[in-house]
């Protein structure tokens, strides 16, 4: 069995494992989520190096040849690290994908004023990864960033309907607004940001495009996995879905099914902490 590795630091990877499983039902899949360490999004970089690293060392044990980092933080802060250095110490043919350059490839679509907002955690944020990126595939597009650091914990206690969060939401947009009036685009660059949509455009001036991940990221890997037959061959094709966590099986089952629209059955692993 040579199922597809989907890695999140929580819950939020299982908005991008619903686009990609709706849209490439036939292949096996592991989803694990590091909750017991999450959330990632204000840690330093060399923690979450090391933590997304066994996370992924995990998947390839279980006997996947492909990774996709379904977070933003572990995307700007451990992929390039994993597939330079890390990867070809690992064995052949084993790969690591993020979500930020398929996101940054996209969002030329979107966007008529070329004037584009970037909202994601404080540590994707803070390594710049998505004004890089952007600018690669679009020179002409500027990127206007915020940080939204209470977000993410909201959303993985359960909070997130709290009419505290509108708050924090209103000021966070405020912020990103302040810095450019003719933004048209907004990407939610946080894959848990896709449960907060409904209460985001609330706050959105009329017109914004608010764009989440999952969708672009399963059409990106849809590409991949046709531009490389030598990978796709060896993928196995059972229709399985495993969930893994850190943390305790019953809260991940309670959440998940927000996340990923569908009651789920997890199982428990240990991670050796360094
Ligand atoms: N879902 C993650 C992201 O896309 C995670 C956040 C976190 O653990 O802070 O960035």
């Amino acid at each position: 069995m040579c199922p597809i590795g989907i890695f999140d630091s929580g819950y939020g990877g299982l908005t991008v494992f619903r686009s990609i499983a709706d849209q490439l039902p036939q292949y096996d899949y592991l989803y694990l989520g590091d909750n017991a360490r999450a959330p990632y999004g204000n840690r330093s970089f060399e923690t979450v190096y090391e933590y997304t690293l066994e996370c992924v060392q995990w998947f390839f044990d279980q006997g996947c040849k492909l990774v996709i980092l379904a977070c933003n933080t572990a995307s700007a802060k451990a992929l390039r690290t994993i597939q330079q250095k890390d990867l070809p110490a690992m064995g052949p043919g084993k790969r690591v994908l993020g979500v930020i350059r398929p996101s940054a490839e996209e969002i030329g679509r979107f966007t008529q004023t070329r004037s584009v907002g970037v909202l994601g955690t404080k540590g994707t944020v803070s390594s710049g990864s998505y004004v890089t990126e952007i600018s690669n595939f679009y020179p002409d597009i500027r990127v206007y960033q915020q940080a939204c650091p209470l977000w993410v914990p909201f959303i993985e206690n359960g909070d997130y309907k709290n009419d505290g969060v509108d708050y924090y939401i209103r000021k966070d947009l405020e912020q990103l607004f302040a810095q450019a009036t003719d933004i048209d685009t907004v990407l939610l660059a946080c894959t848990h940001y896709p449960l907060l949509e409904d209460r985001i455009r609330k706050y959105l001036p009329e017109g914004i495009a608010l764009i989440a991940q999952g969708p672009i990221v399963a059409g990106s890997l849809a590409d991949y996995l046709r531009r490389h037959p030598e990978l796709t061959n060896i993928l196995s094709q059972g229709g399985s879905r495993s969930f893994f966590t850190t943390d305790s099986v019953t809260d991940f089952e309670e959440h998940a099914t927000q996340f990923f629209g569908e009651a789920v059955s997890a199982q428990h692993i240990h991670l050796e902490l360094k």
